[in-house]
């Protein structure tokens, strides 16, 4: 199968090295979700018709909700103390993606083109983030077993500029995200740009 690259915010993420939780069931779920999707994408600019559009669109939907509750099952059956907060971001997806779905079967063709690739776009952006934030958080819970989970090497990457300060027992500087045991996400430039204002 071919190398999966993704456009996230300008940035392209190699789906091995940045996406990859370490789960083999998840992680083939996460690379099919991106496949199913990018493959609707080139159907749409390749002028597929109303109905194969509408086909592409149910067959994602569908198998984002079969992703979607395997990872719920999961964490449930290993009890994830997060299982609430992260069922909730999944439902607020499915909501927003229906929505654009029901918008598909209702619209005319060039409209239902549009729609479908906004539908890409914020499947892409989503799923990035879920895969970066909440679905890493909850990592250890998704396994079937402790041994599914491969261990990591330790990744570093920077795009801009990072303030990462240390002083007195002010710690880290800057807007954190997840920053447990698997490492920290850090938010960058809207509060370095502030600072830099202030400073
Ligand atoms: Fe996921
Ligand atoms: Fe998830």
């Amino acid at each position: 199968m071919s190398h999966l690259t993704i456009d996230y915010g300008g940035a392209k993420l190699d789906f091995d090295q940045d996406l990859k939780l370490g789960i083999s069931s998840i992680d083939q779920q996460h690379e099919k979700l991106f496949r199913l999707a990018t493959g609707m994408l080139e159907q749409i600019q390749g002028g597929a018709n109303q109905t194969e559009i509408e086909v592409s669109v149910l067959e994602l939907e569908a198998f984002v909700s079969e992703h979607l509750g395997f990872e719920e099952a999961l964490m449930r059956k290993n009890k994830n103390p997060n299982l609430n907060s992260h069922i909730l971001a999944h439902r607020r997806f499915q909501k927003d993606s229906a929505i654009l779905r029901e918008k598909v079967f209702v619209s005319d063709h060039l409209k239902a083109c549009q729609i479908a690739q906004k539908m890409f776009d914020v499947l892409i952006e989503w799923l990035c983030n879920h895969i970066l934030v909440v679905d890493r958080k909850s990592r250890r819970y998704m396994a079937s077993n402790p041994d599914e989970i491969n261990s990591r090497a330790p990744r570093i990457r920077l795009e801009g500029r990072a303030l990462i300060e240390f002083s007195g027992k002010k710690g880290i500087t800057g807007l954190l995200h997840d920053a447990g045991e698997q490492g920290l996400f850090i938010d960058f430039p809207p509060p370095l740009a502030k600072m830099d204002k202030s400073s």
